[in-house]
């Protein structure tokens, strides 16, 4: 029985979901560390294909606990809706999910200051998801937050939102926008809480006594490690801690309690919002990796930008995180390219080959990749299901990235489902 941490190594949407989903079967208890509902992920299980946002992984297992951590902000609106959806599918959650009073709740003015945040900054802004996660989080900081525990006691909310809405709303007439009234958050807010109270309770208890029991515990990284607060390409970062790390702190698990931390990387890159990506491909064969891979934001539906594989990036987040496996998905989206690039590092404008962590984005944004370049397959990978099966220039691309990342790919994927799953022989 062991902890999992599961990660993205790139920039966000990796399909950890997928890996997730598979990797908590025999979960008892799968749990969010970070972010909120700027996540999206998708997972095509018996029950049908669910786009969630908050809501743990392991939801459609009914002997799975499913925790959402202090780390985690929370969207009210967000959360009742994937709970009727999860609902309406005929999977009952309401006794398996905890969600920490810690939680610090999203509220209606912080995507309303992020919008004003990303207008000032223009061309420089970071191409949020628009959910309002800068700010809540420099709430959470600033020791301004609202937290779940709060929603408890009206008193207690009444007289934090109305020192809230001042500091806000001077912001929002400055910027010639409309003001929030206090009773219509204030009610809203208690309203949506209310339908959600018999959730809110401290899973720390729970937490300690799986991990004593030696349960199988999967933890589920939202977004990735490029777009940690500390170690992403800030400011196009995200505002959440999204490292294996951060389930330490995001959950109340001690480090040493961790096992296995699988991170999660596309056999390409992409990256949604602004921000450096030195493998980027602006040309043709970028347009046929987003049309074969459906590269659209879950939550934006925005194009995705589409790239080479950056085995340099991805050896220093499988360093940064101590990723014991890679799960590389979406082989199959590369099964039409008759040549196969991989980012093996960069060239500044000044001269040596460098590393992604010895500058800044700015810095990184003025790097030349080094490629190297392999022969595609050439063949349809998506129905193999055995790595002896898979063609053998398939093979050699999954060995090279393994070789350039230094951690052992333990799973490649070829599809969305649970099936389409090969595993990896070790060598
Ligand atoms: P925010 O998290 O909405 O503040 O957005 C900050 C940056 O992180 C933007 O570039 C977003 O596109 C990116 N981002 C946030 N969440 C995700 C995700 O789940 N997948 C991919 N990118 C994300």
């Amino acid at each position: 029985m062991s902890v999992t941490v599961v990660i993205g190594a790139q920039w966000g949407d990796e399909a950890k979901g997928k890996f997730v989903d598979l990797l908590s079967q025999q979960a008892e208890l799968t749990a969010r560390f970070n972010g909120g509902d700027n996540a999206g992920y998708t997972v095509v299980n018996p029950h049908g294909t669910f786009k969630l946002r908050l809501t743990p992984n392991g939801f459609a297992n009914p002997a799975t606990t499913c925790v959402i951590g202090p780390g985690v902000v929370v969207n009210l609106g967000t959360l009742l809706s994937e709970l009727e959806m999860i609902q309406q599918a005929g999977i009952s959650l309401d006794e398996r999910l905890w969600v920490s009073p810690r939680c610090h709740v999203v509220m209606p003015y912080h995507p309303r200051v992020e919008a004003i945040y990303e207008r000032a900054k223009g061309k420089a802004s970071t191409g949020t998801t628009g959910r309002g996660m800068g700010p809540v989080y420099a709430d959470k900081v600033s020791y301004n937050g609202i937290r779940l525990a709060d929603l408890f006691d009206e008193g207690v909310f009444a007289s934090k939102l109305r020192i809230q809405l001042e500091l806000k709303n001077a912001l929002l007439r400055a910027y010639n926008e409309e003001a929030l009234d206090f009773l219509t958050v204030y009610e809203e807010k208690l309203a949506q809480f209310a339908r959600l109270r018999h959730v809110v309770r401290e899973p720390f208890g729970l937490l300690q006594q799986a991990l004593q029991r030696g349960a199988e515990i999967v933890l589920e990284g939202a977004q990735g490690a490029l777009l940690d607060n500390d170690w992403g390409t800030y400011p196009f970062c995200t505002a959440s801690t999204t490292l294996a790390g951060g389930a330490a702190a995001g959950l109340g698990i001690a480090p040493r309690r961790i096992d296995r931390v699988v991170g999660v990387a596309k056999a390409y890159t992409t990256r949604v919002g602004a921000g450096p990506m030195p493998t980027e491909l602006l040309d043709e064969t970028g347009e046929v990796i987003r049309r074969a891979g459906a590269e659209f934001g879950t939550v934006t539906g925005r194009p995705r930008r589409c790239g080479w594989f950056d085995a340099g990036l991805v050896h220093f987040t499988a360093a940064l995180n101590g990723c014991t496996q890679i799960a590389l998905t979406k082989l199959d989206v590369l099964d039409g390219l008759p040549r196969l690039k991989i980012g093996v590092g960069y060239r500044p404008q000044d001269g040596e080959i460098a590393h992604y962590w010895q500058g800044d984005a700015r810095w990184l944004e003025g790097c030349q990749p080094e490629y190297i370049e392999l022969q595609g397959w050439e063949q349809p990978t998506s129905s193999v299901r055995h790595w002896q099966d898979l063609p053998r220039l398939a093979q050699a691309y999954v060995r090279k990235v393994e070789e350039l990342v230094g951690t052992p790919v333990g799973w490649v994927s070829v599809g969305p489902g649970r099936d389409a799953t090969i595993t990896v022989p070790s060598l």
